[in-house]
């Protein structure tokens, strides 16, 4: 076989990586006068890198995360009584193994998204199954949906390693319909040990309110509490510092 045939023959085999690399290693084994083994050790470890990183790219789009943020994004002296240490403390995703919840709750513009998100996206790239809502828009659609259809969004809500339900009660009243699959999806995660992390610019205490059902509200936090960390994000809001800076490099006007 030619290099061209080889390469062929690795793609029909599925194994990309190592043809993607063969001509590289070739020329590489060639140079340094490398033992057989130690080029096709490497040609191997390319053939499994290229499959970890589709595998997590593939579980990245999945996951409905619009953007990958990092706890390394965030400058924590614009708000320095951000709970730093319990942010990290998450990042390790013991939280996921236990089955545990995360509730973030506080001012607008805090990074409390961004934490969500970055907690997210650990988890997708340390191999765990996460979907992330922006949960008003999900919950509507969900009102919506005809019954087959509410099924396969619950499944889908309920089975994954780690859900992230962002914005909760952005629009303070959600819909009974969106109470009903809040309550499923808590009681249902709760059962199964499954993690979630809520974030909120809505204090706790108001939630019965949004719920219009004391009953329910209670029912919901009580599992969401039993094994939960609490985070309160107080502060001033990035956004509005860079539109600040945005004010301040627009030209004035004459
Ligand atoms: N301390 C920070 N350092 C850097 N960027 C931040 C910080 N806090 C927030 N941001 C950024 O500001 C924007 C708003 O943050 P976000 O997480 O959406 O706030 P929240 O969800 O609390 O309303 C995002 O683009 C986020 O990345
Ligand atoms: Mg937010």
């Amino acid at each position: 076989m030619n290099m061209a045939e080889m390469e062929r023959a690795l793609r029909e085999l599925r194994l990309s990586g190592m043809a993607q690399t063969l001509a590289t290693r070739a020329m590489q084994a060639q140079a340094a006068q490398q033992p057989f083994l130690e080029t096709f050790a490497a040609m191997v470890q390319d053939e499994l890198d290229r499959r970890r990183s589709r595998l997590i790219e593939r579980r990245y789009k999945r996951s409905g995360l619009d953007e990958k943020a990092s706890l390394a994004d965030l400058d924590w002296r614009f708000n320095p009584k951000l709970p730093r240490a319990a942010c990290f403390e998450l990042h390790t995703l013991k939280f996921i193994a236990e089955g545990a919840n995360a509730l973030i709750v506080g001012k607008p513009g805090t990074g409390k998204s961004h934490v969500a998100k970055a907690l997210a996206h650990q988890g997708v790239c340390q191999g765990y199954d996460v979907r992330y809502l922006e949960a008003d828009a999900q919950f509507a659609r969900y009102a919506l949906a005809g019954a087959a259809e509410r099924a396969e969004l619950l499944k889908g809500w309920v089975e994954p390693d780690l859900l992230v339900l962002d914005d909760l009660f952005l629009a303070r009243r959600i819909s009974p319909e969106a109470a009903e699959v809040l309550q499923a999806i808590v009681h249902q995660r709760y059962k199964r040990h499954r993690a979630i992390v809520i974030t909120s610019n809505r204090v706790v205490q108001d939630w019965g309110k949004y719920l219009a059902d004391a009953t329910m509200a209670t029912t919901i936090l009580d599992r969401l509490m039993h094994r939960c960390t609490m985070l309160e994000f107080e502060g001033r809001s990035y956004r509005l510092k860079e539109a600040a800076a945005r004010l301040a490099i627009s030209p004035e006007p004459s």
